[in-house]
């Protein structure tokens, strides 16, 4: 089931999202409708509280493949990156961002098993991307006060002038 996008400034993309404890039936529906939900979207990433789910899941296909982390832990961040990202729960805003080059990150795959993953790039972006969002943090959070208050105020109007 496509499920729809929360979009900015949706209160739920601001809240800290729960560790998920097990892998029940409801678990796995949630992260069968967010795969269906992030391709429909043609997305490149997706994070469960962006479908309204406050629970620490996220996933990404970096056109490598689908990968799923459940309560991923980001460690060992190593080099800086700017490029420009955008979010579906900001549609139509792109800004540049500055990420790691290579991270690790330890989560837990979709069996319940726990494991470790190295990512860089593209695929360390997305993660980066994903995890803030989980952590209640949206691509406006990364700038700094003058340019997020613009880029907000941009980012408003222009989708109220498409309502
Ligand atoms: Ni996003």
């Amino acid at each position: 089931m496509i499920l729809p996008i929360k979009t900015y400034p949706d209160k739920i993309l601001k809240q800290k999202t729960k560790r998920v404890e097990k892998i029940d039936k409801e678990i796995e529906k949630l992260i069968n409708d967010m795969i269906e939900t992030m391709y429909a979207s043609n997305g490149a990433g997706l994070a469960a509280n962006q479908v309204g789910v406050a629970k620490q899941i996220l996933m990404f296909d970096n056109g490598k493949g689908l990968k799923i982390l459940i309560n991923p832990k980001i460690s060992n961040r190593r080099g800086k990156v700017i490029a420009a990202e955008g979010c579906l729960s900001f549609p139509g805003l792109e800004i540049p961002v500055k990420r790691p080059e290579k991270i690790n990150v330890e989560f837990m795959d979709r069996q319940g098993i726990k494991k470790e993953m190295k990512a860089e790039g593209l695929a360390a972006r997305i993660i980066c991307h994903e995890a803030d969002h989980l952590a209640g943090k949206t691509i406006l959070d990364t700038l700094g006060f003058i340019r997020k208050l613009s880029a907000r105020r941009k980012y408003l109007k222009e989708i109220k002038n498409r309502e």
